[in-house]
C-alpha cells in the first residue's frame, strides 16, 4: 500500500503520530520507533538556524536537512516542507517538489489555502500535506487563530478546499480545540494537530522542543517528554570538570 494511503485509512481507527527532524541522527532514532511520518519542517529556521521566524529559510537548506534525515531514515515516510518561495506558481512548486523527492523525502507540505498548486501537485502523483490555522511563513504573530465565529468559518473553508484539492493529510496549527474538531469531522482526510488539542487524528511536535532541548519556547500546547537541555549542561559541567582536575582521559580512554 501506498504510505499515503495507509495514513488516509487511519482517520477515525487509529492517531497518527508526526515528528520533525532535521539531520541524520535524529532520524536514525526516529525510523527504529513507533512514529508514523518524519517531517523535515522549515522550523529548523528557528532550532537549527537560530533565526525568530520561517521566513528566511531557503530551497538550498531544506534540501541539505532533507538529504540528512532521508540518510538516517529508511523506514518511516519522510515529508518536505516547501520554504517561503517555493511554490508562488504551480510550475514552481512541481519543479521543487521533484528536487525534495530526489533529495530522499516521500511528500511535501504547502502552507495555506493554494488549491492550484496543490492540484497540480497530487495530479502529478507526488503526495501533498496540507497546512491550516497559523500559517508561520506569512504569520505576523504567532497566536491563536480561529477565534472569532468569522475567521473559524474562513479556516473551516479553507480546510473544505485543501481537502478537495488533493492533499493525503493536513496540518491545523494553532486553533481552538473545538474548530478542530468541527474541521476534523468535516474533512475526508486525516489532520494533525499542533496546539490544535485532542480531536485531531494525529498529533506533530518539533523534536527539540518535546525533548527540551532549547528552553525559551513554551506555548501553552508544548509538553516537554525530556529535558535534554539540563542532561546536556550536566555532562558539560562534568567533562570540564573532569579534564581541569586530570581525570579525563584516563587509562581506559588512552590508545597505549
Ligand atoms: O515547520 C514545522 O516544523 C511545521 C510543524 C510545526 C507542523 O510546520
Amino acid at each position: 500500500m501506498k504510505f499515503e494511503d495507509d495514513i488516509r485509512q487511519k482517520k477515525g481507527k487509529e492517531k497518527i503520530v508526526v515528528l520533525t527532524a532535521y539531520d541524520y541522527q535524529i532520524a536514525k532514532i526516529l525510523d527504529d520507533g513507533p512514529i508514523d511520518l518524519i517531517l523535515v519542517g522549515d522550523s529548523l529556521g528557528m532550532v537549527f538556524q537560530g533565526q525568530n521566524n520561517t521566513k528566511q529559510v531557503t530551497m538550498r537548506d531544506m534540501i541539505y536537512h532533507t538529504t540528512a534525515v532521508a540518510r538516517g531514515a529508511h523506514h518511516i515516510p519522510i515529508i518536505a516542507d516547501m520554504p517561503v518561495g517555493s511554490y508562488h506558481t504551480p510550475e514552481s512548486a512541481e519543479e521543487n517538489a521533484r528536487l525534495f523527492l530526489e533529495a530522499g523525502a516521500h511528500g511535501i507540505k504547502v502552507e495555506g489555502n493554494k488549491p492550484e498548486t496543490i492540484k497540480g501537485l497530487a495530479d502529478s502523483g507526488i503526495p501533498v500535506m496540507g497546512h491550516v490555522g497559523l500559517l508561520p511563513q506569512t504569520a505576523e504573530v504567532y497566536k491563536v487563530q480561529g477565534k472569532d465565529p468569522k475567521e473559524a468559518e474562513r479556516l473551516l473553508q479553507d480546510a473544505l478546499e485543501i481537502d478537495r484539492s488533493g492533499v493525503f493529510t493536513m496540518v491545523l496549527e494553532c486553533i481552538p480545540e473545538k474548530l478542530a474538531k468541527r474541521i476534523t469531522e468535516n474533512v475526508n482526510v486525516p489532520t494533525i494537530g499542533i496546539g490544535a488539542g485532542k480531536f485531531c487524528d494525529g498529533q506533530v511536535l518539533v523534536i527539540n522542543d518535546m525533548l527540551g532541548l532549547g528552553n525559551g519556547f513554551t506555548p501553552k500546547f508544548l509538553k516537554k517528554y525530556a529535558n535534554l537541555n539540563k542532561t546536556i549542561k550536566k555532562a558539560l559541567e562534568e567533562f570540564s570538570h573532569e579534564v581541569r582536575i586530570g581525570a579525563y582521559p584516563d587509562n581506559e580512554h588512552t590508545y597505549h
